[in-house]
């Protein structure tokens, strides 16, 4: 068994040609659709709880440690969406240029960007609703709104929104960029009507003391509100459907992250500005202001467009999610009877009710800061092996077509893998424990099963004995 075996590229490349996708999308597509999957739980949860208990005011410089080491990571995922364009991204980048195993532990560990975080996502969502009834003076009972962990029984609203979503991915739903566009513009007025009542209340002393957990606070809060910018790998794999990709991708991908960061920057200044950081420990930390602040009206209408960003954020995950499982169930690696598709709905229902069900599970049960975290150190582990595997490729398949060339990779991508590792490094050590924990989980599953039924396995086995 040879647990090192390659993708072949030209293979995949043919798998790609002959399922070739219109290219209909210019940058200005990608900035919407990056604004569309980005800017969800992270500015709209995260951010309250990481300044009370991280970073302070000084989570405005975490925003912008993210958003830099997000620069390098789009810059690599950007050659590798390009040169190839096939389902599963970071899984199937490595599988070409890491092999078998590495493939299917970054694999495993975009569960935690996807199935996780949409429990993240959903746990927001329900903290956003929750307060929208209070603000109508409707209080629901902390059993059934709080995990057990905060004292309540199940989080209820967070299980019944991921079941709906799962209800709409199962029908076949499709996303458009109409669609998109409507739900961006609604995300992106809550968040300038909260500028707007908030912004003039800043009161500059709450910004006293700056770091009071010291610069250690800056890397800490980083690591916690990296989930703001998680999604963005995602847009990499529209490089096959851009119809200028060595200039749309890079002028899209960059233009969308630095949107995003100057709205977070702005959020988390005022967020701190009106109220000292320590009050903002809440999941629902931007109506939480306005409430206090008088703005009951306003606080609903953010709160508003917060759940509608929430969803689709959500959505988009667990879409994301059945994706990457596609990709691994057609390399044999996991069994292909739960990718089967729905005749009538034309959607891969089996996996997707599995993946609905368990996230709605997590959401429902475990507290929000536990499963971000989770959620953020797989995702940066995929990020750190997937640009890598920008070099070993320049190396091994120096004449790949690569529509978009990262440009000076030999510092672009060390410095994308070293701050992919600074970030995780600021997680705390049980994180760690349970990220390792669930990569042994992962070889354990691929020992019992993947090694065994990997397509690229067999067919090589086949190959040896015909030779
Ligand atoms: N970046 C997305 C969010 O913050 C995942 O919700």
């Amino acid at each position: 068994m040879n647990i090192f075996r390659t993708k072949d590229i030209n293979l995949l490349h043919r798998e790609v040609e002959n399922h070739s996708l219109k290219r209909a999308l210019g940058a200005t597509d990608i900035v919407m659709m990056g604004i569309g999957v980005i800017i969800g739980t992270g500015i709209f949860v995260l951010t309250g709880v990481a300044a009370a208990n991280f970073a302070g005011p000084g989570i405005m410089l975490s925003f912008a440690l993210s958003s830099i080491a997000c620069i390098f990571i789009c810059l690599a995922y950007s050659e590798l969406a390009s040169s190839i364009p096939a389902a599963g991204s970071a899984y199937t980048y490595t599988y070409v240029a890491g092999g078998e195993l590495l493939a299917w532990l970054v694999g495993w560990n975009l569960i935690l960007e996807y199935s996780v975080g949409a429990s993240a996502v959903a746990g927001g969502w329900s903290a956003y609703f929750v307060g929208i009834l209070k603000s109508a003076g409707v209080e629901l009972p902390q059993a059934i709104t709080a995990v057990p962990y905060d004292g309540g029984i199940v989080n209820l609203p967070a299980v019944l929104i991921v079941l709906f979503i799962t209800f709409v991915l199962v029908r076949g739903v499709k996303e458009s960029a109409t669609v998109n566009r409507w739900l961006v513009g609604v995300k992106l007025a809550a968040i300038f009507l909260f500028l707007l009542l908030a912004g003039p209340k800043v009161d500059a002393t709450n910004w006293t003391p700056f770091l009071p957990y010291g610069v250690a606070g800056i890397s800490a809060g980083a690591s916690i509100i990296f989930f703001a910018y998680l999604g963005i790998d995602s847009l990499a794999t529209a490089a096959e459907e851009t119809r200028n990709p060595q200039r749309d991708m890079p002028i899209g991908i960059i233009v969308s992250l630095l949107i995003c960061t100057v709205l977070y920057i702005a959020v988390s200044c005022v967020l701190t500005g009106v109220v000292p950081y320590g009050e903002l420990n809440t999941a629902e930390p931007v109506t939480f202001v306005l409430r206090k602040l008088g703005y009951n009206f306003g606080s609903a209408l953010v709160g508003t467009g917060a759940i509608a960003g929430l969803t689709t954020v959500c959505l988009v995950m667990i879409y994301a999610q059945t994706r990457a499982f596609f990709a691994m169930s057609r390399d044999g690696l996991i069994p292909p009877a739960l990718c089967k598709v729905h005749p009538k709905y034309g959607s891969p229902h089996i996996i997707t009710l599995i993946v609905g069900l368990t996230v709605a599970g997590i959401a429902g049960f475990t507290p929000i800061g536990l499963v971000a975290e989770m959620c953020n150190i797989g995702t940066l582990f995929a990020f750190t092996v997937a640009t890598g595997c920008v070099l070993v490729l320049r190396r091994t398949q120096p004449n790949l077509k690569r529509p978009f060339r990262c440009p000076a990779p030999k510092i672009v991508v060390p410095l994308a893998m070293l701050s992919s590792l600074y970030i995780m490094s600021g997680l705390p050590a049980a994180t760690w424990v349970r990220f390792a924990v669930w990569s042994l989980i992962g070889l354990a599953i691929y020992a019992v099963y993947g090694a065994r039924n990997s397509r690229v396995g067999q067919t090589k086995a086949e190959d040896k004995i015909a030779a």
